[in-house]
């Protein structure tokens, strides 16, 4: 058999089958699932994916949307272009498309927030397109199973995978087939060949698996160049007024946490003082600092907190918000935190 024979048969009784967002090929929600599960577990995508559905359930309802609508309900999801790009796509397929997504991996990328993976996860689930998908979980499995050892790092080497990726592909019954067998690599990454401890026992192609063979599964993929992290601190001032209203301000873009709504933010602690007015100086009250992980970035966030009448901010940019408002507003999650303890 086949390796994606194997996959295909493994994935209809072994694989996840029941997922919101399976069991239908239309675009619109696989999609919508797609973007979601790019860099978020399926655990928090399953409490999100049915809200936003009711909210959007069609992309011409979410092109309509404004885009503050389309952040608030993505709070606390967090890689926040996502949603942004996720509107814009909607636009987009409304305005280029006539309504309808485009029914081919080559076409469906160059929407905006859909690259090459997320392209082909679409195209294969929906329309049975013979094109291969390669995201975290496929990386580790195709590598292991090949014994595919050059350093992802090197793009030379990263396109040698994809085409190693394509040439895998079944080559019959596609439309059938190739739902099946995108599926199936993606369940056997996240729930057999994980990272650590594969659990090569219940693996359907452990026979073949040259990672398995050399005895050392784990070493794979192989990836040397790491990215550059930085760190910053941030004082955040969280101001809140008598009748528990809190000052937020939008952020510019680009920038990080662009168009979401957010205390005000400051590189030193003299220049979020200089921010409030002299006479209410002595209310604020540091608070513990605490690190938020960014994709690059380690920031340590410093909120200070001050309780001030509502003219306090009159020469600041922003707006006082209101208790039962700022719940559904687009947050940073660090700041919806920090309000939800109070
Ligand atoms: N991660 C990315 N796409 C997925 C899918 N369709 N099912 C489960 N996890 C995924």
């Amino acid at each position: 058999m086949t390796f994606s024979t194997q996959v295909v048969h493994w994935q209809k009784t072994h694989g996840r089958n029941d997922l919101p967002w399976q069991n239908t090929r239309d675009p619109y929600r696989v999609w919508l699932s797609e973007v979601m599960l790019q860099q978020t577990q399926v655990t928090t995508v399953l409490d999100y994916f049915p809200r936003f559905l009711a909210r959007f359930p069609n992309v011409g309802s979410l092109a309509a949307a404004a885009l503050d609508d389309v952040l608030g309900l993505w709070s606390g999801l967090g890689y926040y272009s996502r949603a942004r790009n996720l509107h814009l796509c909607a636009v987009e397929v409304m305005g280029l498309h006539g309504g309808a997504f485009p029914k081919t991996a080559q076409l469906l990328q160059t929407l905006p927030g859909i690259g090459r993976s997320t392209a082909a996860a679409i195209a294969s689930l929906c329309f049975g397109e013979r094109v291969a998908i390669l995201d975290g979980n496929v990386k580790r499995v195709l590598t292991r199973v090949l014994g595919f050892d050059a350093d992802l790092g090197v793009a030379a080497n990263e396109r040698g995978l994809w085409d190693e990726a394509s040439r895998l592909l079944p080559s019959s019954d596609l439309h059938h087939a190739m739902p099946r067998y995108t599926q199936g690599v993606m369940d056997l990454g996240a729930t057999v060949c994980t990272a650590k401890k594969p659990n090569c026992g219940v693996c359907p192609v452990a026979k073949s698996c040259v990672a398995r063979g050399l005895g050392q599964p784990e070493r794979y993929p192989v990836k040397t160049r790491k990215l550059k992290r930085s760190s910053q601190s941030i004082w955040l001032l969280w101001a809140q007024a008598a009748d528990a209203s809190v000052w937020l301000s939008k952020r510019p873009a680009p920038g990080v946490w662009a168009g979401l709504y957010c205390f005000p933010l400051f590189d030193k602690r003299e220049a979020l003082e200089t921010a409030v007015p002299a006479r209410y100086r002595s209310a604020l009250q540091d608070t513990p600092a605490f690190t938020h992980v960014l994709t690059h970035k380690d920031l340590y966030l410093h909120p200070v907190r001050a309780r001030l009448p509502t003219s306090a901010m009159a020469r600041s940019e922003g707006a006082w918000v209101a208790a039962d408002e700022w719940p559904g507003v687009g947050l940073p999650a660090p700041v919806r935190k920090l309000l939800a303890l109070g």
